[in-house]
């Protein structure tokens, strides 16, 4: 892995493996608060004071995580935030990343850290808790995020940032995608910053509204939101029918 700096100076990973990093190069900030706080509704739910449950797909190097449960801390909105991931990064990477020059509330990643380094290089499958507060928990889920099953209409926001589909095939999968729809709560949304036709058509077979946005300043000129059908669409006739 190496350590890239990103156009609005904020840091993030490259992996060899995938031969692609973690976040777009334009900006990995701007990427975490345009595409997936705002993009899938969990910033405007926070800011209102809705208790809000995500689940992200990839926490990588927790920078969606740190940037999403900031915004909850300072507003005080509980937030329970779920995420998969096949690799924990080390703490030591975690920390290179320079995270704490982007949070105002240090504890955030400090607290990570801390709850990193108690865990194996390599942590079992299975899942782990780290807890800030009642009102503001992180739970990991370790392995491949295709072999276990998601709770049923638990989740009002997918934070779906997978590498791309040509890189991580598995996460954008019919069955995949269609195990994301059903763990969102009617009208849950899905943000993602790939667009791809195939996704989208993927995402739409499930159920999805699916539409296009503008994607960051400087960005991608598009990125997506799904989702899902609400009982009151349903009974319009305005939703597509899940197979
Ligand atoms: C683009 S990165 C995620 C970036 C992350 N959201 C962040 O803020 O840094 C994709 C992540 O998906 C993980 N991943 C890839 N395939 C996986 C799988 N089958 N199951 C679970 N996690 C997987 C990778 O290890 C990587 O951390």
């Amino acid at each position: 892995m190496r350590i890239l700096c990103t156009a609005d100076g904020s840091y993030t990973l490259y992996s060899e493996a995938y031969q692609q990093s973690f976040h777009s190069h334009r900006g990995a900030r701007a990427e975490a608060e345009h595409v997936f706080l705002r993009g899938s509704g969990v910033a405007s739910r926070l800011i209102e004071g809705h208790p809000t449950e995500v689940l992200e797909v990839g926490f990588g190097t927790g920078l969606n995580f740190l940037l999403t449960a900031e915004l909850a801390r300072r507003l005080g909105t509980p937030l329970y935030y779920v995420a998969l991931e096949q690799e924990l990064l080390p703490a030591a990477t975690l920390e290179a990343l320079r995270y704490r020059e982007l949070l105002k509330d240090s504890f955030l990643l400090t607290n990570l850290l801390s709850f990193r380094r108690e865990l194996p290089a390599r942590p079992a499958p299975g899942r782990y808790r780290c807890a800030y507060s009642d009102r503001l928990i992180c739970e990991l889920r370790i392995g491949d995020a295709t072999l276990g099953s998601l709770e049923q209409d638990a989740f009002h926001a997918v934070y779906q940032d997978a590498f791309s589909p040509e890189a991580n095939p598995e996460l954008w999968s019919e069955p995949f995608l269609g195990a994301l729809y059903g763990s969102l709560r009617p009208a849950g949304r899905l943000a993602s910053y790939c667009v791809k036709g195939t996704v989208r058509r993927r995402l739409a077979r499930h159920g999805f509204a699916v539409t296009k946005r503008p994607g960051p300043p400087g960005g991608k000129r598009e990125v997506l939101v799904a989702t899902k059908a609400s009982p009151s669409a349903s009974m319009q006739g305005g939703s597509t029918p899940r197979e």
